[in-house]
């Protein structure tokens, strides 16, 4: 077999309908790039409109396509509106990508009910009802990918890791669950775990050259990650490839995890 077809048949996303929550920026718009240059037809949902309009008017220059939904997932009513609009796209999504997240990091004793609120619905709760939607129809139509951004901080306490930490640590046990009554039905469920990763979420790191370089050490290739390490693993955890990987957390931190 040529090696074009059976790449193709392994990685190919052509036909198939990805909603991608956060995709507008950082690693969430690396995501979402790379599966509308595998072929997806691509949603993106976030707040910002300027940032959705930016990212869709560089996808339709690659001659992808690429459609935006304004929406905050931080209140149920906003998922579900987030989740009918994006529906009127391109039909009934077969990936859904949660990689909205906010991080907010008090110090653990001025933690705030507002806070914790916050994070928790956005963070957690979105991907839980996301999931909801449209979990189900995925499994009715036997494939469904289910991939959620999550966090070193669910394995270990990194910079305030408060709220967001939990939520995290949630957000791979959802992963879990949702693998569990779903992947009988092809629908997978799993969790991109990133390490330090250089992105507006971070911009007050980041801008710190001896703190950068110090995250950089602790890891084993020897630099921070870029929104674009996502792309390959994000193109694998969403084709057929990856049929028999559920429930499973995937470290692309170039190493951090592992000293
Ligand atoms: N960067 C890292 O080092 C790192 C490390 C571990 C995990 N992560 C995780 O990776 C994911 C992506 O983060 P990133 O670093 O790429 O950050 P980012 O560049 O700040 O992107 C966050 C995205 O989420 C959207 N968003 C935030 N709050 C939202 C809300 N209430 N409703 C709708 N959309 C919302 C943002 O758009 P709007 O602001 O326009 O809404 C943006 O598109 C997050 O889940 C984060 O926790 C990042």
């Amino acid at each position: 077999m040529r090696s074009a077809t059976y790449l193709s048949e392994l990685f190919s996303l052509d036909d198939r309908v990805a909603v991608v929550t956060g995709g507008s920026s950082g690693i969430g718009r690396a995501i979402a790039t790379a599966l509308a240059c595998a072929g997806a037809r691509v949603v993106l949902v976030a707040r910002r409109e300027t940032e959705l309009a930016a990212t869709v008017g560089d996808l339709d220059s690659r001659g992808c396509s690429a459609a935006w939904v304004a929406a905050h997932l931080g209140t149920r009513e906003g998922v579900r509106a987030a989740a009918e609009e994006a529906v009127s796209h391109f039909g009934e999504p077969d990936i859904l990508v949660n990689s909205a997240g906010i991080n907010l990091r008090p110090p653990m004793a001025e933690l705030d009910d507002d806070v914790w609120d916050a994070t928790m619905a956005v963070n957690l709760e979105a991907p839980f009802l996301l999931g909801r939607r449209f979990g189900p129809g995925m499994a009715e139509r036997g494939f469904g990918r289910l991939i959620h951004v999550s966090s070193q901080q669910a394995h270990r306490a990194f910079v305030q890791s408060g709220a967001y930490g939990v939520s995290k640590g949630g957000l791979e046990s959802l992963a879990r669950s949702q693998a569990e009554a779903w992947s009988p039905y092809g629908v997978t469920a799993n969790t991109l775990v990133p390490g330090f990763v250089m992105t507006p979420l971070n911009q007050q790191l980041s801008s710190d050259p001896e703190r950068v370089a110090a995250l950089a050490a602790r890891t084993m290739i020897g630099r921070n990650g870029l929104a674009e390490d996502f792309a390959g693993a994000a193109v694998f955890l969403a084709s057929r490839a990856s049929g028999y990987v559920t429930g499973q957390s995937i470290f692309v931190d170039g190493g951090l995890s592992v000293h």
